[in-house]
């Protein structure tokens, strides 16, 4: 089937919005039309060619939300009419990975995953008779993607798909990281560094979680007084020692909890130093430059101080997503204050430049064609 698909062609240079072709569904995957999809800077991170892992031409888009049209044999988990949010990090329940109960990172179809291919190892998408690879297991700057069920997590149908979309990676991986990886305590104190959508999340779910106080750090006012509507008790601005004002507030010993969500590695530092001697866990989201590392003074782990990290916020996607829209339907968590701007496939490109110009938390693009251009 023909449809509309935003390829990377050359690293560094605009997507191009053309017709490409799609085909069915296979053994254990599904067609999902695709309705709305986040704008995140991984999408940017790849194509700018800064990620060595990356690869071109290949359909961009990883945070999407969508409505199964057809499976493929033997899939059992949804069918069509199912709505679902994609998920770049798969969750098939039978792993080593997803036995342990350890970690999120499933390892059943990562190495096809991470080469732009489908489980059995070939592409759905073409374009003129030459295949063309997915990108993230999910291709989702497109109106249809062809995903294995494991990497769709079924949400309830009553749901704005455009505010879920949210969930398949941004806003998920703060309020997956405070939630269930730090698993912030009642009455504890917290703070997060970066208040982007991943830090807000951070902030929201520490919230949820009954945190009592929560610091926020930014170098952007506006994102400061978002970061006070999810809960932050106290804005702090970036450029003010923050690590010092963390410490003076909390008797010089430091939050319970950190977070950082910038991708910046001096900030990964600062959050490290503002965790609480004795038992403050550092929990790193931001993804840092190519190259870059983190230096820690031993004496902060010797005295105490523990440092994690996760990709998706520790997230396991079938699972948790499905929970997190729970409480988005019960209003307990505000996905649609994330949503900025909405805008048609053609302008992605476009919102790719409001993220460089920091304008808004999230741009998500919509296919129903009720986003008229950028807003
Ligand atoms: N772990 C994962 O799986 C995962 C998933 C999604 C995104 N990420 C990463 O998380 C990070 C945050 O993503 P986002 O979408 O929220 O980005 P964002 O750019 O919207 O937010 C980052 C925020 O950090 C702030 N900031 C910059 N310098 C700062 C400083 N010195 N101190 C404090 N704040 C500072 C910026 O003003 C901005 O508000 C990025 O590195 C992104 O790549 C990781
Ligand atoms: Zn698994
Ligand atoms: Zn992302």
């Amino acid at each position: 089937m023909k449809m509309r698909a935003a390829v990377l062609e050359r690293f560094g240079e605009p997507l191009v919005v053309q017709d490409v072709e799609i085909a069915g569904p296979k053994e254990g995957e599904a067609l999902v039309r695709v309705v709305a999809c986040g704008v995140c800077h991984t999408d940017l991170y790849t194509a700018s060619g800064a990620d060595p892992s990356g690869y071109a031409p290949c359909v961009l888009g990883h945070e999407g939300a969508g409505v199964v049209e057809e499976v493929g044999p033997g899939v059992t988990s949804v069918q069509p009419g199912d709505h679902v949010v994609t998920l770049f990090s798969p969750e098939c329940g039978r792993c080593e990975h997803c036995t342990s109960g350890k970690t999120n990172i499933c390892t059943a179809i990562r190495a096809q995953q991470g080469q732009g291919y489908l489980p059995d190892g070939t592409p759905r998408l073409s374009r003129g008779g030459e295949p063309l690879r997915h990108f993230m297991g999910t291709s989702t700057f497109a109106e249809y993607t062809v995903m294995p069920e494991i990497a769709l997590a079924k949400i309830p149908a009553e749901a704005s798909l455009e505010a879920s979309s949210l969930l398949a990676c941004g806003a998920t991986t703060g309020l997956a990281a405070a939630l269930w990886k730090a698993e912030v305590a009642a009455g504890s104190t917290v703070a997060v560094f970066g208040a982007g959508l991943v830090g807000l999340g951070a902030i929201a779910g520490a919230k949820l979680r009954g945190a009592e106080r929560i610091f926020a750090v930014d170098l952007s006012d506006g994102r400061l007084d978002l970061a006070r509507r999810y809960g932050a008790t106290d804005v702090l601005r970036a450029d003010q020692a923050p690590v010092d004002r963390i410490l003076e507030a909390t008797g010089g010993m430091g939050a319970d909890y950190t977070f950082e969500a910038t991708g910046r590695v001096d900030v990964m530092g600062q959050a490290v130093e503002a965790a609480r001697m004795g038992w403050g866990l550092c929990t790193v989201l931001g993804v840092a430059g190519k190259g870059e590392t983190l230096a820690i003074v031993p004496r902060l782990l010797i005295t105490g101080r523990r440092v994690q990290g996760g990709s998706f916020g520790g997230a396991k996607g079938r699972t948790h997503v499905p929970q997190l829209v729970d409480l988005y339907l019960k209003g307990d968590l505000d996905l649609d204050g994330f949503v900025s701007h909405r805008m048609p496939l053609d302008d992605v490109n476009r919102a790719f430049e409001l993220m460089e110009e920091q304008d808004g938390i999230r741009s998500v693009l919509v296919f129903d064609g009720s986003a008229g251009g950028a807003s």
